[in-house]
């Protein structure tokens, strides 16, 4: 039915009729775009916000997220904080996570908390109950992360996913690649995980809303 839809203008229609990213997002996203290689893994404009209006609408006390790169996505969920509220990120990698640190420290409110190395480790170490968790870091441990989050996501709490068309490549006859492949294994596993309320929407790269309901 939607055949004729240019996917691509598409997003770009609707990014002009989203509001602005303020000073400090632009400021991240520029200096990403002219100083690392893989500026594709930033969340940008339109999924950034709404990334952030999600997040107002949720008001969270707890945000987990699971790949920091320049910090444009967690600037982006920590603005629903409420107060006293704090977002936890995690990067493996201590560039990015310096690249990060310095705009997080541009911030008005320091609320969110940065933490380097595996993932897995720190996630197992964080004695919180999450409202808002989002999944943005290697594709190979994406059920692992659903596993390791979902018993400490607060019922009613989200986890959102992101990269799960994977550029396309799960709509393909014959998924190859070991990230495309693992982003489809996930993708079938949350299907049928029982009380667990799904959104599959066709969001940039693919947008996962996976809400815990018992
Ligand atoms: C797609 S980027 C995150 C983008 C960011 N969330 C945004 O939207 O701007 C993925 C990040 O996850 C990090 N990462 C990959 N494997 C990781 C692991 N095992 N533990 C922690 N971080 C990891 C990478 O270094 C990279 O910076």
């Amino acid at each position: 039915m939607n055949d004729f839809i240019d996917y691509e203008k598409a997003h770009e229609y609707a990014a002009r009729y989203t509001s602005p990213e303020d000073a400090l997002l632009a400021e991240v996203a520029a200096f990403t775009h002219a100083n690392h290689p893989h500026t594709h893994m930033l969340s940008g404009h339109l999924q950034g916000r709404f990334l952030a209006m999600m997040s107002k609408l949720i008001a969270p006390r707890r945000v987990l997220e699971i790949g920091t790169f320049t910090g444009y996505s967690a600037l982006c969920l920590a603005e629903g904080l409420v107060a006293g509220g704090e977002l936890h990120t995690l990067e493996l990698r201590p560039d990015d996570a310096a690249t990060a640190q310095r705009f997080f420290e541009k911030k008005s409110v320091q609320n969110i908390r940065l933490h380097i190395g595996e993932a897995l480790k720190i996630i197992g170490d964080l004695d919180e109950t999450w409202d808002i968790v989002f999944i943005d870091a290697d594709k190979v441990s994406y059920t692992a992360y659903f596993n390791a989050v979902l018993p400490k996501l607060r019922v009613g709490g989200v986890i959102f996913v992101d990269n799960v068309l994977f550029h396309g490549q799960v709509l393909a006859e014959e998924i190859k690649g070991k990230n495309a492949k693992a982003i489809q294994q996930f993708n079938d596993f949350v299907r049928d995980y029982p009380g667990v309320e799904r959104v599959f929407l066709p969001l940039r790269d693919g947008l996962f809303l996976l809400r815990k309901i018992t």
